[in-house]
């Protein structure tokens, strides 16, 4: 498709949406929190797996002032499963913000949006649009792919300088009169119709207009560099355990998963932590620990995150009295209870691992 100023790329668009839109939660309201909060939660998230977190949060949660009153362990724990858990953070951080600053009410412009913690161009954009009909274009990679194939750009989507480009030309396609439907619209279409893969040209309005299509280039298109790959990290958990209460602690900032909770950490560059070796490092550590206390772990938990893949083991450890004070002190480690621990937020990880030795209950 020739760059034409005119609106046949809105209309079609708008006229698929109006034809193929999902029903969905967030799109029946101009209330910006709400909208916000479905965006945030949206971002790095399939709807699918989003939809159950929006539900929950605007039950939990149903205006700002109720989230901004919250506090962060519980956020976190709504949150659990989702990942990206400083998306989280931010959000509980701009509540707040929103009702000391702002006298509970979103800013209603653009430029003040992108001012709040955690709202970037994307998010500005769909607050902006969706709740109060700012003429700017979202972009997301649902867009980055439509644009890309129907215009024939091949800028590199993994590269920030391409944004200016994309950024352009959606802005010049945006209708004045619907810039909240087209947003909505062209990310639908590449969401259900232009797919990243397999995307269904054979019923597609844009067939003829579409550069990927008429060139033979829709598997090329969008062009998107490869990200480096993950770094591995082992991680040897000690799950110290007095009669039937468990030792975690609150992870602090400077690494992922920051506020959550997990065990005492033993890190290495390996999968494998010798027992002699481990042992020593605890009666170091000040805790002292003989071998018939000790039950190697059973299995690997994986998980991948976008620049660390982490395998953790799991080691159990059978007290007879609690920590020393000074342990304590030092790690910070505190002991739950099973109800407590059901309770805090955790990474999926320590929590499939509470649920396969049967610490939490699979309810
Ligand atoms: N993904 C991100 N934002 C969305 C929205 N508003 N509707 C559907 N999917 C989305």
């Amino acid at each position: 498709m020739k760059n034409t100023p005119d609106s046949y790329f809105a209309d079609t668009v708008i006229d698929w949406y109006q034809r193929h839109k999902r029903a969905l939660p967030w799109r029946d309201t101009t209330d910006p929190y709400l909208i916000w909060l479905s965006e945030v939660i949206l971002q790095q998230t399939r709807v699918a797996q989003g939809l159950p977190y929006y539900e929950r949060f605007a039950d939990t949660y149903p205006t700002v002032q109720d989230l901004a009153a919250a506090p962060e362990d519980e956020v976190l724990r709504l949150w659990q499963g989702l990942g990206y858990y400083s998306r989280a953070r931010n959000m509980h951080y701009t509540a707040k913000q929103i009702v000391a600053e702002y006298g509970g009410a979103f800013p209603d412009r653009y430029d003040e949006l992108l001012k709040l913690r955690g709202v970037g161009s994307y998010t500005a954009a769909a607050i902006a649009s969706f709740a109060f009909r700012e003429k700017v274009a979202v972009l997301d990679g649902n867009v980055f792919r439509v644009l890309a194939r129907v215009f024939g750009l091949s800028d590199d989507i993994a590269s920030p300088a391409s944004r200016k480009v994309f950024q352009r030309l959606a802005n010049e396609l945006i209708p004045v009169d619907a810039p909240d439907t087209f947003n909505q619209a062209i990310m639908e279409f590449g969401a259900i119709q232009c797919t990243p893969i397999m995307p269904d040209c054979l019923f597609c309005p844009l067939q003829q207009s579409c550069f990927a299509f008429t060139h033979g280039l829709v598997q090329e298109l969008p062009v998107k560099s490869k990200a480096k790959a993950a770094r591995p990290r082992f991680m040897h958990y000690m799950v110290f355990e007095l009669s039937g209460q468990y030792y975690l602690r609150k992870r602090l900032s400077g690494d992922i998963w920051e506020g959550l909770y997990d065990f005492y950490l033993y890190e290495n560059d390996s999968k494998l932590l010798e027992t002699d070796k481990l042992l020593k490092e605890l009666n170091e550590a000040g805790i002292a620990v003989q071998e018939s206390q000790l039950q190697l772990p059973q299995k690997d938990y994986k998980h991948v995150l976008s620049h660390q893949k982490i395998t953790a083991r799991f080691y159990l450890i059978r007290l007879n009295s609690r920590l020393r004070e000074e342990v304590v002190q030092e790690t910070r480690l505190a002991l739950y209870d099973t109800v407590a621990i059901d309770a805090l937020p955790k990474p999926i990880l320590i929590n499939s691992y509470l649920k396969d030795v049967k610490i939490l209950l699979n309810l």
